[in-house]
């Protein structure tokens, strides 16, 4: 049984690392828009690296990002290709740019020899992700894809819970969280069009969502899935009243909305939704049920990591029915965000030859599924998910 004891032992120590700066890691940035500033920032707060390039395919952009942010050493590029062609001793890119521009630059940069961090959704469709994953095998190098939650030790708990044993065989999940209005637009329409977002809620923090659940269950292969999307409230010129933008309803092209169900190798069903709006304050707590107990993993917004409630793990123990609950892990002082602490491991990796922290071998299956999803809301029916061998 858990008690407070043996629940420290799920617990992780933060390793305080000591950083060789004698050779400088180069860095390109590739997309200069909204989550680009995240990572310059973060990437300013690692002393063993350097920014070196950056591009944009908007003129001017890049270099008004460079002013912004003290990079005036970095070098100016209108396009990934620019950057790649001219750069010749690049260690990696950050690839920032909107999901319909994940698969192209990416490729390229492998192509190129160059390590890859590329913000999540991994890509837009499977067939994007399953070439890029050719072009990821080809090259030997390192392509991570920007999920910081994996990162948090409240979520890893998550998955040492899991894989303890305590709750038996997981035979159900069920996602939850979700916007009750939060469509992004803070920074313009990119994710709202089909040309640059081309999907929305169920790419954006969806893969978020599922990343959580699979990574706990072990990445499990999907079968089959039902997918229905809708998009009610993206189209609506009354929602963007507040912003003063009612011609955004025009541009959305991509889906507010999204719910599935999910046949996962293992006999494990994922009943899956996710919303950027709707009526309803949230889509619930995510569960995870086993043979021996349940996990009730609280509302989250899934993308910072951070549950404002303890993880309740329900049991059956000597006849009674329990539950009890998973002490929050709060943050140490001086401990690096989520974000420092992804470009960090991406850096580590690159200088000790490693491995990515968040492999596409797992994450063509979060792709498989978002994918999936779309396909079988457009067709009406169950569609199968094959992933062809890579
Ligand atoms: N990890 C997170 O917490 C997080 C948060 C927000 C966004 N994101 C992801 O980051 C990505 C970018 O989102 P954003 O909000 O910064 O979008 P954005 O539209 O603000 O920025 C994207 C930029 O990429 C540029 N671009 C497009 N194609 C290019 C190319 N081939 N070469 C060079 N530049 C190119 C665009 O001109 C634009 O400036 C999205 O995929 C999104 O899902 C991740």
């Amino acid at each position: 049984m858990i008690n407070d004891a043996n629940l420290d032992a799920f617990k992780e120590n933060q390793e305080v690392k000591e950083v060789d700066t004698s050779r400088k890691v180069k860095i390109g940035i590739i997309g200069t828009g909204w989550i680009a500033q995240s990572h310059a920032n973060a990437y300013k707060k690692l002393s063993d690296v350097e920014i070196v390039a950056l591009a944009d395919i908007v003129p001017g952009k890049a270099e008004a990002f460079a002013k912004a942010n003290g990079l005036s050493g970095a070098r100016i590029y209108n396009s990934d290709k620019e950057m790649l062609d001219n750069e010749k001793d690049l260690d990696g890119v950050s690839i920032c740019t909107y999901n319909c521009q994940h698969a192209a630059p990416t490729i390229n940069a492998l192509e190129h020899g160059v390590n890859v961090m590329l913000e999540k959704p991994f890509t837009v469709t499977l067939d994007e992700a399953i070439a890029v994953m050719k072009a990821e095998k080809k090259s030997g190098k390192i392509l991570t894809i920007g999920f910081q939650p994996r990162m948090s030790d409240n979520m890893k708990m998550i998955k040492k819970i899991v894989d303890s044993g305590e709750l038996g065989k997981i035979y159900y999940m069920q996602a939850g969280g979700g916007r009750r209005k939060g469509i992004p637009t803070p920074f313009g329409t990119t994710f709202i069009e089909k040309e640059t977002g081309g999907v929305g809620a169920v790419g954006d923090i969806g893969s978020y969502s599922l990343d959580m659940l699979l990574e706990a269950v072990g990445y499990p292969k999907p079968l089959t899935v039902t997918g229905y999307t809708s998009n009610f409230f993206g189209t609506d010129p009354d929602y963007y009243a507040k912003i003063n933008h009612p011609e955004y309803a025009k541009k959305f092209g991509v889906d507010d909305f999204a719910a599935a169900f999910i046949r996962l190798e293992g006999d494990i069903i994922l009943d899956f939704r996710i919303s950027w709006a709707m009526n309803m304050d949230t889509a619930g707590d995510a569960l995870i049920l086993g043979t021996k107990g349940g996990l009730r993993i609280p509302s989250t917004e899934c993308w910072n990591g951070e549950f404002d409630k303890p993880l309740t793990i329900y049991k059956d123990i000597a006849g009674s029915q329990v539950q009890y609950q998973v002490p929050l892990i709060p943050n140490k002082p001086n401990e690096p965000s989520l974000f420092v602490k992804k470009l960090r491991a991406f850096v580590d990796s690159i200088k000790e030859g490693g491995v990515a922290t968040v492999p596409t071998s797992q994450i063509i299956y979060n792709q498989a599924i978002i994918d999936g999803i779309c396909r079988s809301a457009e067709l009406g029916r169950e569609v199968e998910i094959k992933i062809p061998e890579i």
